[in-house]
């Protein structure tokens, strides 16, 4: 039997409560401490072999949208490549913020990274420094995931799917 990481019911991505399970991959491919990549049409989604169970979230940082498949996992948190931010992936909290500096999801504002016992230093005034200052990090967004016949699936809204090319 396959653990699944229950994850907090009011971070469920929008529409995914109500959304079919499409098929991802197989268990198998998926080992413990792994993370993959998993696309379905215009959604790149996270899976993650935790010490507690598969989970999916999306495979975007909420701090800046890198793909955090190709990132840490280490027990239940998963580590950003981009500018070190950790997440909790049994809260969705973020436990680390970015070097960058920015604002946590509760509006705190945390300045740039700076190495222990250094002050940090001070942003050059301009659109950067402001934007860095006003990104907030959100929290992770799930969607829910079983394993039928040895493969894992993952709900995903239609929406998702939509093919708007013609
Ligand atoms: S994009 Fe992930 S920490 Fe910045």
């Amino acid at each position: 039997m396959t653990d699944l990481l229950p994850f907090p019911p009011d971070r469920v991505a929008i529409g995914a409560d109500r959304a079919p399970f499409r098929r991802a991959i197989a268990v198998a491919d998926l080992p413990a401490d792994a993370m993959r990549r998993v696309t379905f049409g215009e959604l790149d989604v996270l899976l993650a072999h935790t010490e507690r169970g598969i989970v999916a979230t999306d495979d975007r940082c909420p701090h800046m949208s890198a793909p955090l498949s190709i990132g840490s996992l280490e027990g239940c948190i998963v580590g950003c490549p981009l500018h070190n931010g950790r997440f909790d992936l049994v809260t969705g909290d973020p436990v680390q913020m970015p070097t960058t500096g920015g604002l946590w999801p509760d509006g705190r504002y945390e300045p740039v990274w700076s190495p222990p016992g250094k002050e940090p230093k001070d942003d050059p005034p301009g659109p950067k420094a402001e934007a860095r200052k006003l990104t907030r990090v959100r929290r992770l967004r799930y969607y829910p995931v079983r394993v039928v016949d040895g493969m894992i699936e993952v709900a995903v809204p239609e929406a998702w799917l939509a093919d708007d090319s013609g």
